[in-house]
């Protein structure tokens, strides 16, 4: 039987998508085995990846800003992508690709180990009742997994709006080995010097909610174990 993620993937790929022409859209057949991303960026700069990209308002950011990062916005949400690729091609930003994915899923097929310069996870769904806490994208289990994919030396960043989330976060990565906290001493801070804010950062400060920012760096022995197939 199908569980709810499996369903929410179920339908993310099976109903009528419009379809992306844009060159900086990486379709499907494209991301089914492990792509060469220098041939895919035509260089051979570090790649970033983010989780959950949504439009695409903070990863265009993030591409002008590190015109030397190859960044890789991935999210399931079909129109997401479509205003990613909006926004990358009216900006005419060449180190910017938009995947439609699973990132799991993704993340097994089509990312080498120990190759991400850094990693972004940006308001995940927060998944707000007691009993749907085991669906939250961001746990110690997935960071162990992520650390796997991640360069020794690469960057973790994680943002939210949801206090019991980013307390949560915040808490279970000093227990992890293979980080180190780039806020230390502070566990979370409410604000990032240079860090771009994305659709949702805003509409949740506009409620008047804090964001919580966790930034940790994998140290230099991590990279190249994720135990994914
Ligand atoms: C609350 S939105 C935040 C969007 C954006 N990061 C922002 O801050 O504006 C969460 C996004 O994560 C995507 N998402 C959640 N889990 C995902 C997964 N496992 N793989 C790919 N995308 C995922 C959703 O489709 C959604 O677009």
């Amino acid at each position: 039987m199908l569980n709810y993620n499996d369903f929410k993937l179920y339908k993310a790929v099976s109903v009528k998508l419009i379809p992306i022409t844009s060159p900086r859209f990486l379709p499907p057949e494209s991301v089914v085995v492990m792509p060469d991303w220098q041939q895919i960026f035509g260089n051979a700069n570090p790649l970033v990846f983010e989780i959950g990209c949504g439009v695409g308002d903070f990863a265009a950011q993030m591409a002008r800003l590190h015109p030397h990062w190859n960044y890789l916005a991935l999210d399931y949400y079909n129109k997401g992508c479509i205003k990613t690729c909006k926004r990358a091609d009216k900006a005419g930003l060449d180190n910017l690709r938009v995947v439609r994915d699973e990132a799991r899923s993704f993340m097994d097929r089509c990312i080498p180990p120990a190759s991400l310069r850094a990693v972004v996870i940006n308001c995940p769904d927060p998944w707000p009742k007691l009993r749907h806490r085991k669906r939250r994208l961001v746990n110690a289990e997935f960071v162990g997994y992520l650390a796997g994919f991640m360069q020794p030396g690469a960057d973790l960043y994680f943002a939210t709006d949801f206090v019991d989330y980013g307390l949560d976060v915040a808490g279970m990565m000093p227990d992890l080995t293979g980080f180190e906290n780039v806020l230390a001493p502070d566990l979370f801070r409410h604000d990032l010097e240079g860090y771009p804010l994305s659709k949702y950062m805003l509409k949740f400060m506009a409620e008047g909610k804090r964001i919580y920012y966790v930034h940790y760096r994998t140290t230099p022995q991590t990279g190249g174990d994720h135990g994914g197939s």
